[in-house]
């Protein structure tokens, strides 16, 4: 097909927050097919689920955006490609020995122990601040007072930045807005600084937590300098933010447009985990991250794939896969499905690191929220939400909310 007949990449949501009618039509006629990127080149699209696992965890394509093919869906992504690479951005063997040094911070028993309680009294805080603000019964913007503070705030405690800092740093508007995949070409110089004499600080005094867990095991061995660690440091702390406040936004208009489920949530708090996978699956906020370049000519249902050709997996379609999930347009809270099978946090290698602190995040915050502000309603009609920004975000930015407020 001609470049010009072929889609735009990324594609345009048709309702602010719906996913673009298009993932389901190539799923449907041309599950293996091509996009036209914002530089004009072209790249392959997959959209069954099926595919995107077995793509998503081959060694025949690279997560290096350096590699011949890489597809990139902004100019910044171009010039990502001169910075140092985190191990987002990084094959086997460097990219599994750069994330061993982080996984234990992250695994689900790490999270629920030594992160679980400080994300809890955040969340309190937080949310205590917001309710109070919410008394005189003026309709109060949720996003700025309440889903923007809460990621960033956790994520700084996890670094180790200390409690004084935290609420100044975490307004921070590009901390908000940048991808996992973005996180390199993000690093304004303010953060960028401060991180730096974060790093200098936990060398001089190491604690508990994961700048610390860096310096203690990998700096005084030798295996990383100050440099990488700030860049590490860089990569946690942006990777998940937008995605979280998205996740919360999104997540609770979403239970609160199907009022029969969110009963019984508010009944069932113990729900809560299963909410959180449906809303990876139903929303798939990181829709963009999955991109990866043919190392090998390749097969894909009958494609030839080649050496060099850029491939975006859309974990998006992927998750309406009807052959994956029955009535998968349907938001169903009572669905049952395994964590592994959402790709709302990638799949193969490359899947997010900070899953499960997400997940207990994103578990706690619905939990807290309804269960301390059971009549929460909506201000105004979500239709009327204007999805902000960049043209080159738009397949993934949702929206930013003035619309929701405490009784
Ligand atoms: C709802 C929240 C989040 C979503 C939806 C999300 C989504 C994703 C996705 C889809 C990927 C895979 C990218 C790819 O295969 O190309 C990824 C990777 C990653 N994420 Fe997350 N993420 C979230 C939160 C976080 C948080 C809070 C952190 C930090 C603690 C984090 C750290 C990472 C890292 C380090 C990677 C790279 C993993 C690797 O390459 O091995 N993410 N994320």
């Amino acid at each position: 097909m001609a470049s010009q007949q072929l889609p735009e990449f990324p594609f345009a949501r048709e309702h602010g927050y719906n996913p673009s009618p298009l993932n389901a039509k190539l799923r449907h006629e041309d599950p293996v097919s091509k996009v036209k990127l914002y530089d004009g080149s072209q790249a392959w699209i997959i959209t069954k689920h099926e595919d995107c696992c077995e793509i998503l965890d081959s060694s025949k394509l690279s997560a290096d955006r350096r590699s011949h093919g890489y597809p990139e869906i902004h100019p910044g992504g171009h010039k990502a490609k001169h910075a140092k690479p985190t191990f987002i951005n990084l094959d086997d063997p460097d990219h599994d020995k750069q994330r061993r040094m982080l996984e234990s911070e992250f695994t689900p028993e790490t999270v629920n122990k030594k992160w679980r309680p400080i994300m809890e009294h955040t969340v309190d805080i937080i949310l205590d601040k917001f309710i109070q603000k919410g008394r005189d019964q003026q309709p109060i913007d949720f996003m700025e007072e309440f889903a923007n503070i809460v990621p960033p705030q956790v994520i700084y405690k996890v670094l180790g930045a200390p409690e004084k800092d935290v609420e100044r740093l975490s307004k921070d508007s590009e901390l908000r807005n940048t991808t996992a995949r973005d996180a390199a070409e993000s690093a304004n110089k303010e953060l960028n600084d401060y991180m730096k004499d974060l790093v200098k600080q936990k060398i001089q005094q190491p604690r508990d937590d994961v700048i610390s867990k860096l310096v203690v095991e990998q700096y005084k061995s030798g295996n990383l300098s100050e440099g990488d660690i700030t860049t590490l440091a860089f990569l946690v702390l942006t990777a998940g933010n937008a995605a979280l406040i998205n996740s919360i936004g999104l997540g609770t208009l979403t239970l609160m447009q199907h009022p029969s489920q969110l009963v019984q949530f508010k009944k069932n708090p113990s729900m809560a985990a299963q909410i959180v996978n449906e809303i990876t699956r139903y929303h798939t906020i990181s829709a963009l991250n999955s991109r990866r370049a043919a190392t090998e000519n390749m097969d894909i249902r009958g494609k030839q794939v080649k050496k060099g050709e850029g491939v975006i997996c859309s974990v998006q379609a992927g998750n309406r896969d009807e052959d994956k999930f029955s009535d998968p347009e349907t938001f169903d809270i009572r669905r049952h499905f395994d964590k592994e099978d959402s790709l709302g946090f990638g799949y193969g290698p490359h899947r997010c690191q900070g899953e499960a602190i997400s997940r207990v995040e994103l578990e706690i915050v619905f939990t807290k929220l309804f269960q301390k502000l059971p009549s929460l309603r909506l201000a105004k009609s979500p239709m009327n939400f204007i999805p902000p920004g960049a043209k080159h975000l738009k397949g993934s930015t949702l929206f930013t909310s003035k619309s929701l407020r405490p009784p």
